[in-house]
């Protein structure tokens, strides 16, 4: 939450700037501000979009500065306003910072360290500013005007910080130096030729280098052009690892979508053949580094994550539970730790996240570790917080999602845990002296999947239609039984968070407990019917509903249509036939697109939701 960019180097601050804060809107986009380094700091904030900040930018005279810091705002203390916009500066301007994160004691920090500052110095309701003043102190009490004095009065000032951050500091004394931190909220550093960059997430600065270092927790860089020196709090010198990260250009770019989150929609059948040329090979566990030897150990898996990653979790929840021996359990990660989890070294713990940023499912992955149990990642973004301390990753290699909602990342999310689940029941088959008739059977249909979402896909203008029938709709219910709630759970999640709709996800069966008195002829009913064993059963659960006077979209894989079922539904689409555990994956791709179009119907912002951002860093 909040984005923040930073750039010191020969070409023109604003121009990179601004472009690293627009490809950081998804991350909050309350206000945004500026601040370029000359002779002076020059500061310019606006509330709202990047856009804003761009129209006022625009208007001013060329600020030709080859330095500079810039944020886009996920409010947190203080409302979006442009006294709250970061970047926040000293009183006399000397210094000024971006910040990510929350300064919980900020209230404690300005009566108790600040108490001399006056009022009218502090401008913002924001935890943020207090920071400034704090560094801008003990700067004074240093009295020495060096980088190393500077970066004293930076540790001292963080020493005395409880919470959160990735900062970003400049001050008119190091005409081209930034100073950055990290705690528990990601900072990434992207290194260039007589240039060096800094950003929440590299697909900022992706546009200008390829070499990207991300800092470590609790440590300090100081960014020049040629030179980018990591210390921690003792001011030791701390080494770096740089990454090479491939993703192409066209990945942040729209490329003639009208949204990101149509484009990643579309993306999906890509997605998967991708992921399984890498990974549907033999050596799927060795190269995590999953040895025969500890899986044999294991006696329970704990499946964490938040929101869409928890979904896709669920999805692979009663798999593992299938395996002889394992029992599993799904979990949010906000929860899990206040849950008392029994966790030790025959626990594996499986954290799964688009991000690898979000602050509850890294607090679940300290905890786990703490606890002695392993922890495996299924992570999308390369060398993120929660791939570098986990003790095994499975990369979802989507390639950037960059809309909030997340569509291709919980497709490929759920394929990697397909893959790992298959391959865990492989080997323990194989120990046995069986063979895998499991995994033979949906390996060779997980071929035929990209194919199956483009057929999905190809009804992009049917389910429009289907849209734009319900899109005045106050309330729907999604409901489905077995996997088929799991996509409901997820179709609904989509619909709420970009068309802004109620609707709520029932498993079918429990419709009947209560719910089923609000079904008139008013209220929509999607109903996911792909699992064959259950299928009877919700069918019956639907046709209770049109027996009182509900309305019924369907999603059925075409073996399933039959006259009654053409009798029943006022709206069917079909996907195709394919094993059972795959076709909830298609199913998923028509409510993606059913949200898609409600929320396109109804003009809401699709790639910004109001209220969300997409790296969500506070717990
Ligand atoms: C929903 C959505 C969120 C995320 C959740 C976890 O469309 O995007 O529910 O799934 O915030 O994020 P990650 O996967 O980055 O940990």
């Amino acid at each position: 939450m909040c984005g923040i960019v930073g750039y010191t180097g020969f070409q023109n601050a604003t121009e990179i700037l601004m472009s690293g804060l627009k490809k950081l809107e998804y991350r909050g986009y309350d206000s945004a501000g500026i601040a370029l380094l000359t002779d002076n700091i020059n500061t310019i904030k606006s509330q709202g979009r990047v856009e804003n900040l761009k129209n006022i930018l625009d208007k001013k005279q060329n600020n030709d500065s080859k330095i500079g810091i810039a944020h886009t705002r996920w409010a947190t203390h203080g409302n979006p306003s442009d006294y709250n916009s970061h970047p926040h500066s000293s009183h006399d301007c000397k210094i000024c910072l971006v910040h990510n994160g929350i300064v919980e004691n900020y209230l404690d920090l300005k009566n108790k360290e600040l108490s001399d500052l006056s009022e009218d110095c502090i401008k913002s309701q924001t935890d943020t500013e207090i920071l400034v003043h704090l560094i801008r102190k003990f700067y004074d009490v240093n009295r020495e005007i060096s980088e190393e004095s500077f970066l004293d009065s930076i540790i001292m000032s963080l020493n005395k910080v409880k919470g959160s951050y990735a900062l970003a500091i400049i001050c008119d004394d190091f005409k081209d130096k930034i100073f950055v931190a990290r705690k528990d909220n990601p900072l990434v550093i992207g290194s260039g030729n007589k240039e060096n960059f800094l950003a929440s997430d590299s697909t900022a600065i992706l546009n200008y280098t390829r070499e990207i270092y991300f800092l470590e927790e609790n440590k300090i860089a100081i960014i020049s052009p040629n030179e980018i020196n990591t210390y921690d709090f003792n001011k030791k010198n701390v080494n770096k690892k740089i990454f090479h990260i491939d993703w192409n250009i066209e990945d942040v770019d729209k490329t003639g979508y009208d949204s990101f989150m149509l484009k990643e929609i579309f993306e999906q059948p890509k997605v998967i053949d991708n992921f399984l040329n890498i990974n549907l090979n033999s050596d799927f566990l060795k190269n995590i580094g999953l040895e025969k030897k500890y899986l044999k150990k294991i006696n329970h898996i704990y499946i964490i994550g938040c929101g869409t990653a928890y979904h896709a979790g669920l999805m692979i929840l009663n798999l593992f539970r299938n395996i002889e021996g394992l029992s599993a359990s799904c979990e949010f990660a906000s929860e899990f730790r206040y849950e008392n989890p029994v966790i030790d070294k025959n626990k594996l713990v499986i954290i799964i996240s688009q991000s690898g940023e979000t602050a509850d499912s890294l607090a679940a992955l300290r905890l786990a570790k703490k606890s002695k149990a392993k922890v495996l990642a299924v992570v999308n973004s390369v060398g993120s917080s929660i791939s570098r301390e986990a003790d095994y990753v499975i990369y979802t290699n989507a390639g950037p999602e960059i809309a909030v909602a997340s569509t291709k990342a919980f497709t490929a999310q759920v394929l990697a845990l397909y893959v790992l689940y298959l391959n865990i029941k492989k080997i323990l088959a194989k120990e046995n002296d069986g063979k895998c008739k499991e995994f033979e059977l949906i390996e060779k249909d997980l071929k035929n999947l990209s194919r199956n979402i483009r057929s999905a896909l190809k009804q992009n203008n049917k389910i429009k239609k289907v849209a734009k029938k319900y899109s005045n709709s106050k309330n729907m219910f999604y409901i489905g039984r077995n996997l088929d709630y799991i996509i409901a759970l997820e179709g609904s999640l989509k619909l709420k968070e970009i068309a802004y709709l109620f609707s709520q996800a029932y498993a079918a069966g429990e419709l009947k407990h209560g719910p089923i008195a609000l079904i008139d002829e008013n209220i929509l009913t999607i109903g996911i019917v792909t699992q064959d064993k259950i299928r009877g059963k919700t069918l019956s659960n639907l046709k209770e509903c049109k027996a009182r006077n509900g309305i019924i979209f369907l999603i059925i894989p075409e073996k399933f249509l039959d006259d009654e079922i053409l009798e029943m539904a006022d709206d069917i689409i079909l996907i195709k036939d394919m094993h059972e555990i795959l076709l909830p994956i298609l199913a998923n791709v028509v409510l993606q697109l059913f949200a898609y179009h409600v929320a396109n119907i109804l003009e809401r912002d699709i790639d910004k939701p109001k209220n969300l951002a997409k790296s969500v860093t506070v717990e």
